[in-house]
């Protein structure tokens, strides 16, 4: 059977003030569409996963807002993480669970933090990626063409072909340095990953234990316990431990049984300002406007943000971004975001 696995515990933070420790990007709902990005997510996995095969991963902080969000999912569809531990102890977790409720599981895992404009090409691929690893070991990612050379994504090089738009892997480099990311770009042999995967649970579970040993050290050894009364406890107690890790660095980099799919999905991941811009519309001066209303004499490629119900009233500016909520306005040129994590440090001490 097929299950799915939604990630929704990241802060987001190159999405400030927006995105706050307490309310991060995938609890926002940024085109005014009436759904945040998590409730997207859900929605669109509905439609190929059973609902009851889904399960959200999140801090327990956040309990509270991914109940409110998805008020269809069952208690027990919902993995609370007592700690922050990044995204491979969170998937190794939902692998034993889900593991103990179906020891054949296909499962996907997803971000939610994404923005997917080509839906039915999106799940297709998903589909097919199931049938691919199903009765096998392979380890199965989404890879998008790379338009420019962002360095915070994973970038996937193919090998041979194995199918329709499938590959062997050769290598998987997450997060380069700019220098190299140009190189990967220009090269036409890279990939974007996407940052959702695609495998029989018993794959994933045996590659962690062989590439992250201290990590399924701490959560293998509560494997009669998971899906039962007594996980709670065993989580609470192990999890903290896990090592810090995510999935790209601690497994995708290093395993040699991984697969790629390519397409095209409208696919963005919303990671930052600058992103958002790139997939909102756009007046004829290259403005960009969510939320509140506007008045602009001489403005150009600007992305304006304010709270619903304000006017922005804008006269000589150019590619800058204006962005208020709770309490912080932030003015800086768009193209200096990269600077945002450390205002958002230099900030917690005045808030
Ligand atoms: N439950 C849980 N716990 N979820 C987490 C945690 C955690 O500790 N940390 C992050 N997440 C969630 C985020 O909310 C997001 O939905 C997803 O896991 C991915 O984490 P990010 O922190 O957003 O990763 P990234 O964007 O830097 O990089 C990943 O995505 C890129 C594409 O968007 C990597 O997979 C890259 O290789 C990839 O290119
Ligand atoms: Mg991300």
């Amino acid at each position: 059977d097929n299950y799915c696995v939604i990630m929704g515990g990241g802060i987001g933070s190159r999405f400030w003030p927006f995105s706050r420790k307490t309310l991060p990007k995938q609890f926002l709902d940024f085109f005014g569409t009436g759904h945040s990005l998590l409730q997207q997510t859900f929605q669109r996995f509905q439609k190929i996963i059973p609902t009851e095969n889904i399960f959200v991963v999140t801090n327990a902080m956040y309990a509270d807002l991914v109940k409110e969000q998805l008020p269809e999912l069952d208690e027990k569809q919902i993995l609370l993480e007592p700690a922050r531990r990044n995204t491979a102890p969170c998937i190794t977790w939902a692998s034993y669970h889900i593991r103990a409720l179906n020891p054949n599981a296909n499962i996907v895992v997803a971000p939610s933090d994404h923005l997917i404009l080509k839906e039915d090409e999106f799940l297709a691929a998903i589909e097919k990626g199931l049938e691919f690893v199903t009765h096998s070991e392979k380890l199965l990612t989404l890879g998008i063409k790379p338009n420019r050379p962002e360095t915070g994504y994973g970038y996937i090089q193919i090998d041979e072909p194995e199918g329709d738009n499938l590959y062997k892997v050769k290598t998987f480099t997450e997060k380069p340095e700019l220098e190299l990311a140009k190189v990967f770009v220009e090269s036409g042999e890279f990939y974007w990953n996407a940052g959702l995967f695609i495998w029989n649970v018993n794959s994933i579970i045996k590659a962690t234990e062989e590439l992250l040993p201290e990590l399924t050290a701490k959560l293998a050894p509560g494997k009669d316990l998971y899906a039962t009364d007594k996980e709670k406890a065993f989580i609470e107690e192990n999890f903290p431990a896990c090592p810090n890790v995510s999935i790209d660095f601690g497994i995708m980099e290093k395993a040699d049984n991984v697969y790629v799919a390519l397409g095209d999905f409208g696919w963005s991941d919303l990671g930052t300002w600058g992103s958002l811009y790139d997939h909102s519309d756009k007046d004829a001066e290259g403005n960009v406007v969510l939320t509140c209303n506007s008045l602009i004499y001489d403005g150009k490629n600007n992305i304006v943000a304010l709270p619903k119900g304000k006017l922005a009233v804008i006269d000589g500016l150019e590619g800058y971004l204006i962005a208020e909520s709770n309490n912080v306005l932030l003015i800086c040129r768009k193209d200096e975001e990269h600077a945002i994590r450390k205002y958002v440090n230099d900030a917690q001490i005045q808030l």
